[in-house]
């Protein structure tokens, strides 16, 4: 097998959560490669995630995925692109879908026909949530040959964007590869998300809430390890495959938020059950086995108490890169009875 070694990759909402870790990923371990970072900086990015890296090694472009104009500019010269752009969270895409449309169709599409124009290599970060979910009980897990049932506006706009880029590799000959991964946790994830969201209203004095009745199920990865998988199928994956992210992290809700309290000091039933999201999906569950086996990447931060600790003193000690969110946070949660 041949790899392929990039040496200058677009990577697309790098000033994101998991984008932002993924820079910071191959800053630290690819000595040789440039990475210039396309964000719009929306409500969700944060150019505070990519600050202190070396400006030899990291471009920053402030600019839309859906600007045609801008992606002529900056696509060519780059030998790929690394798309994480997106609309992220599930309760704001029942609020308004529009943005979701936009950035996650329309962005790929304009994407992906850059990478068609310029013939460059093309690899689509995208959920295991396009697949829908699963019982509590149901022994299966998701993996690469489950059909596509996506439940929220959300699921439905990337299982759409993943469907663009199949149709680009078929007809157009497109050098794409997709990864569908699970739930991550780690440092600079945005406090609207569950574990963030139940951190930092224990640190401001705040109940953590619960949707529904709390045993929803998602399967947990540290973002560093899905920065890696991301790394081995850029440079060892095969054109035109699908890959499943997971580290077998699948835990209910009520079980992770149990066990922030008890790390932060809290009694255990120190929380409130809130009202339960539209649609809610029951269960997650990912089955990597063909990441693991054909291109024999593993995961190294499995061990969850740990990481969520490094996770709990990472948000106590940034106070200041979440605090004018969390207020903004807060209010639209509040409009929404949640
Ligand atoms: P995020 O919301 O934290 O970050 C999204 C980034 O994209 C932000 O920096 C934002 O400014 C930027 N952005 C949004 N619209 C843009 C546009 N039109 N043009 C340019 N930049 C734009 O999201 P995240 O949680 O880091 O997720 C990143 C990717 O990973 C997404 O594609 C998401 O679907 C996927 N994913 C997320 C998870 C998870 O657990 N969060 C799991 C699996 C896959
Ligand atoms: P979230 O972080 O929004 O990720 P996703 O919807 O993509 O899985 O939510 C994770 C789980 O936590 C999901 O089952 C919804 C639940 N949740 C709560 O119980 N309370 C909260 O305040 C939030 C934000 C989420």
């Amino acid at each position: 097998m041949t790899e392929f070694s990039p040496k200058n990759i677009l990577v697309t909402g790098g000033c994101g959560f998991i984008g932002s870790n993924f820079v910071h990923y191959v800053v630290n371990t690819h000595p040789d490669v440039h990475i210039t970072v396309l964000d719009a900086l929306t409500y969700a990015g944060n150019i505070e995630n990519i600050k202190g890296l070396p400006e030899d090694r990291v471009t920053f472009m402030h600019g839309n995925i859906c600007d045609a104009d801008l992606l002529d500019r900056l696509v060519p010269g780059h030998d790929a692109i690394v798309h994480y752009a997106a609309e992220s969270h599930n309760d704001n895409s029942i609020a308004n879908p529009a943005p979701f449309l936009e950035t996650n169709v329309d962005g790929t599409f304009k994407l992906l026909q850059a990478a068609r124009k310029y013939d460059v290599r093309y690899h689509h970060i995208s959920t295991d949530e396009v697949y829908g979910d699963l019982a509590l009980d149901d022994p299966h897990r998701f993996t690469e040959e489950t059909p596509y049932n996506p439940s929220s506006p959300y699921s439905s706009t990337k299982a759409s964007s993943d469907l663009l880029v199949r149709a680009w590799h078929r007809t157009f000959g497109v050098k794409a590869t997709i990864s569908n991964c699970s739930n991550n946790y780690g440092p600079y994830q945005h406090v609207e998300k569950f574990i963030p969201r139940q951190i930092t209203n224990i640190l401001e004095g705040q109940r953590p809430k619960l949707y529904g009745d709390g045993l929803n199920v998602r399967d947990w990865i540290h973002t560093d390890d899905h920065s890696s998988a991301v790394w081995t199928i850029l440079t060892k994956g095969v054109i035109g495959e699908t890959y499943l992210i997971g580290a077998d992290g699948e835990r209910n809700n009520i079980t992770v938020l149990k066990s922030i309290l008890r790390a932060m000091g809290q009694p255990e039933d120190a929380f409130e059950l809130v009202k339960d999201r539209p649609g809610h999906d029951r269960r997650y569950a990912i089955d990597s086995t063909k990441l693991r086996t054909q291109l024999g990447w593993h995961p190294q931060h499995t061990d969850f108490a740990e990481g969520l600790e490094q996770t709990i003193n990472w948000y106590t000690d940034n106070r200041q890169w979440w605090e004018a969110a969390k207020a903004k946070t807060e209010k639209r949660y509040q409009g929404q009875g949640q």
